[in-house]
């Protein structure tokens, strides 16, 4: 599994040949200007939430790759009104996908569209693919939930938001760590505002003091999970 950061919450994946987005906001975000959206791939989106730093991309990805939209019911129901495809989920769900096994876990936060209209409840993703699992936490509080996750899947990576502000901070995203049992974590929702930057070096240390190793890549750099 291919793992590509594109900054805030936006990431793109590539599993068993298929390529996934995961909340695109790249033509709004500053940081994110040498990214050209044409130039992505989407067999399916992912939304966690339909908050516009979520969302802005979607139509035009979606339109430009007639890609499948994975989110839940209200996020789903919106974009099948406007002629996009869908497929809804809510949290406890899971299903198998021609990519691999995807489960909707619970999120802390909320959730509408910059028009206004209900985005439903904000959700999690747990990814499961080539034998290697990832849980993409969304905008999120810490929340007790997180703990049920560990009972059901061994995650080799867990993507967090670290900013602060909007979702947990960098303090807050080390207990996440022990609540799902993984030790490689993904920064996310950082710096793209200066309400939400952080020290990199200050919040790598943090990590690395309780055993584990906080990952921040370039706009546009990858991993391999
Ligand atoms: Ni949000
Ligand atoms: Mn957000």
């Amino acid at each position: 599994m291919e793992i590509t950061y594109y900054g805030h919450g936006s990431l793109g994946l590539v599993i068993n040949g298929f390529h996934l987005l995961v909340d695109p906001f790249i033509s709004g975000n500053p940081k994110a200007s040498h990214i050209d959206i044409n130039t992505l791939k989407a067999d399916y989106i992912l939304l966690t939430h339909a908050h516009y730093d979520h969302v802005m991309d979607v139509e035009a990805l979606a339109k430009m790759n007639n890609a499948t939209i994975i989110a839940n019911h209200e996020i789903v129901t919106y974009y099948e009104q406007k002629g996009f495809k869908g497929h809804a989920m809510n949290p406890g769900g899971s299903r198998e996908f021609e990519f691999g096994n995807l489960k909707v876990v619970t999120a802390v936060h909320s959730s509408s569209f910059p028009d206004g209209t209900y985005g439903g409840n904000p959700v999690g993703f747990v990814l499961k693919s080539d034998s290697k699992t990832v849980y993409i936490s969304g905008d999120t509080a810490l929340t007790m939930d997180m703990k049920l996750i560990p009972l059901f899947h061994q995650l080799d990576l867990a993507v967090f938001p670290i900013g602060g502000n909007f979702t947990m901070d960098v303090n807050e995203a080390i207990i996440a760590a022990d609540f799902v049992a993984c030790n490689r974590i993904l920064g996310a929702h950082y710096d793209t505002a200066a309400l939400i930057e952080i020290d990199h070096e200050a919040a790598k240390t943090k990590f690395r003091e309780k055993g584990k190793e906080l990952l921040l890549l370039e706009i546009g750099a990858s991993l391999q999970v």
